[in-house]
């Protein structure tokens, strides 16, 4: 099998440590471990302390994950009446979308993605030769899924509907009523949803999460890297509560994974246990950040945000001759300034810009502020 070039991962990876000015991320400012203990109100010491005996044989009972990991990765969807074993710890994100969609997938199948969307969702099931039906989040409907679009795309061949809620890259977010309604599509085709949630969680009140439907062919995944601030532990996890999948999965999960890191997976149990807190600490950075950004584009003649970002990122339409690779990669070029371009997402003369990195305003205002001095050469 043949896989696309990863656009989003090739270009921010090289370029997160050269970038004076980094709207690149998606993820929100990072812990260092003395701030996570803060945060979380735990003994920092106590802990480096028991770490002097920690045994550092591979995974302490089930290779699934911890105990206490799989059972602290249940609290955070407490709608949806989960138990530990419904939990499977991954490599980041990303390993848990690429064993759930290999898992699902088989040839004959259909599959229907909803985009704008994180590359993997439709270029692991191209290049695994499925045939990959899109959903376009489209201007006209102001970029709000219409689900009407979701159901005629689906037959009865559709294995599975994947999609990233709240959204990346324009953040626009599904609630209660889209996702039930997203739900009895599926059932109705008896088709799997995988819903990429990995930035759910900026919502002062509680935000869905589509394991809360009963569903059981409804899988949801996760990581630590976004919400969490801790991308470096590299935890991700599946929920699945069909047991039959959760075994095809395990499996596939056997050939490359074993289990995650132990010291991973210990210090990301203090920080599900105490989800709360680290989502506020999270949510004290993004909000007041996004009217930065909401407040600095109301000044931009030239560029537009696509809808209200529910996320750690917001799509920006521009009306510059330039195409948005070519302007990314001029901007680093001249500036060091990083973001994505929009051609990543097949969203073209759009550029995404992260504002949860920034944990001084006063730094994403200096980059937003050398971004608009940079623009100044396409007037
Ligand atoms: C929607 C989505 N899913 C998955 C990932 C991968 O995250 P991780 O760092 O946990 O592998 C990202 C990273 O940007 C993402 O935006």
């Amino acid at each position: 099998m043949k896989l696309a070039w990863f656009g989003v991962e090739e270009w921010l990876n090289p370029m997160d440590s050269l970038a004076k000015y980094n709207l690149g991320s998606s993820c929100v400012s990072a812990f260092n471990m003395r701030e996570l203990f803060e945060c979380t109100g735990q003994d920092l010491d106590k802990f480096l302390e028991d770490m002097r005996e920690f045994s550092l044989h591979y995974h302490h009972g089930d290779a699934t994950g911890s105990p206490r990991v799989k059972k602290a990765v249940t609290g955070i969807y407490p709608k949806a009446g989960l138990t530990p074993e419904d939990v499977m710890m991954v490599i980041g994100g990303t390993g848990a979308n690429d064993l759930t969609i290999f898992s699902i997938l088989e040839h004959g199948d259909n599959c229907v993605v909803i985009k704008p969307s994180y590359q993997q969702h439709y270029d692991i099931p191209k290049g695994m030769g499925i045939e990959t039906r899109i959903v376009q989040l489209k201007a006209e409907d102001n970029y709000v899924l219409n689900l009407d679009d979701v159901e005629a795309a689906c037959d009865e061949n559709t294995k599975l509907i994947i999609l990233t809620n709240p959204n990346n890259p324009i953040g626009i977010t599904l609630y209660d009523e889209e996702l039930k309604r997203l739900v009895d599509i599926a059932k109705k085709y008896d088709s799997w949803i995988l819903c990429d949630e990995m930035y759910r969680g900026l919502d002062e009140n509680y935000m869905p999460s589509i394991l809360d439907y009963g569903y059981k062919k409804a899988v949801s995944v996760c990581s630590l890297s976004k919400m969490f601030s801790m991308a470096g532990t590299r935890i991700g996890w599946i929920i699945c509560r069909d047991r039959e999948m959760y075994e095809v999965i395990k499996t596939r999960r056997s050939y490359n994974t074993i289990c995650c890191g132990i010291f991973d997976e210990l210090v990301g149990s203090i920080a599900l246990e105490n989800y709360e807190k680290v989502w506020a600490r999270a949510r004290s950075i993004l909000l007041p950040n996004r009217e930065i950004v909401k407040e600095w584009i109301s000044r931009q003649p030239h560029l537009k945000m696509l809808a209200e970002p529910m996320g750690t990122t917001c799509l920006i339409d521009y009306d510059y001759d330039v195409d948005s690779e070519t302007m990314a990669k001029e901007a680093m070029e001249a500036d060091k300034i990083l973001f994505v371009p929009g051609d990543y997402f097949d969203m073209p003369k759009t550029i995404r810009v992260g504002y949860g990195a920034f944990r001084n305003p006063e730094d994403l205002k200096a980059s937003l502020d050398a971004l608009e001095k940079f623009l100044k050469r396409y007037e």
